[in-house]
């Protein structure tokens, strides 16, 4: 297992190990750092996580929560309860601010570390969020590892991204449609829903004039870094443009058999 700064960074489309202390600056304009929260509101709004009464307070487990922006979002709103967990203290620091922000935070636990060794001490959760965080492998790796964080019969929540069969682009991270499709098959779960993104364009556009701001002052401040920034920059330019043309993003909602 790599560590956990290789981990954040992987995870933040990035190269640099270095970079992982400097994240929190980077994105601190940014709030949509993973997915949309509104797609997984929906998902609550809908009716197809079966038990939303409003009455009924769920646990929901958010790995690799970032800056809170889905699960805090879940709590304000349906005021269910919330662990999120993520390996980067600063973001961990953000969801904080964030839930007070939105007078949530007695119904938001966070904590800082390795969602890989976490998850084996995790059991028993209505629901459990991975979105945009891709560190268990493929589709039935990860599934492997999160669902014993679920009670029988509860849900899980993935946003991920697909390559649609038949066509000419590979991508050494991302699976196939039709891979991703077999390992569920294969996996003790059923297919709820599966919902794209289709707006990502607007969403990224926005991130970058932040980001871009950001960039130029670390790189007035760590001169000696600059080449790291730039690297930064180049690769979420070209993370962005597969997400754009090449892929699928997608939010699966799947439930423990
Ligand atoms: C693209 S962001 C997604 C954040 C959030 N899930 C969302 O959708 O807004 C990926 C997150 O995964 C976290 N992460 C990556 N590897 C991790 C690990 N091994 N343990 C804990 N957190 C990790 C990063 O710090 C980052 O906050």
């Amino acid at each position: 297992m790599n560590d956990v700064k290789k981990s954040i960074v992987d995870t933040m489309d990035g190269i640099d190990g270095e970079l992982c202390e400097f994240l929190p600056y980077i994105f601190q304009d940014v709030l949509v750092i993973g997915c949309c929260p509104e797609l997984i509101l929906d998902l609550f709004e809908s009716k197809k996580i079966g038990y939303t009464n409003k009455s009924d307070k769920l646990k929901i487990l958010d790995l690799g929560c970032g800056k809170g922006t889905v699960s805090v979002r879940i709590a304000e709103k349906y005021g269910h309860e919330i662990y999120g967990i993520d390996g980067l203290n600063g973001f961990i620091q953000d969801a904080i601010n964030y839930s007070s922000s939105l007078g949530v935070s007695e119904l938001c636990n966070f904590k800082v570390a390795d969602i890989r060794t976490e998850v084996d001490l995790l059991m028993d959760y209505d629901v459990a969020i991975l979105c945009a965080v891709e560190v268990f492998g493929d589709m039935y790796n990860t599934l492997k590892r999160i669902s014993p964080c679920v009670k029988s019969g509860g849900y899980i929540i993935i946003g991920s991204v697909y390559i649609e069969d038949h066509t000419d682009f590979t991508h050494p991270e991302i699976q196939l449609r039709s891979e991703v499709l077999s390992q569920l098959e294969e996996s003790p779960v059923k297919i709820i829903d599966e919902i794209l993104f289709d707006n990502i364009k607007d969403v990224q556009d926005e991130n970058f004039k932040f980001m871009r701001k950001r960039i130029e002052e670390l790189k007035k401040k760590h001169p000696h870094k600059a080449d790291i920034f730039d690297s930064y920059i180049l690769s979420q330019e070209e993370i962005c443009d597969v997400y754009e043309n090449h892929t699928k993003l997608v939010v699966w909602l799947l439930q423990k058999e």
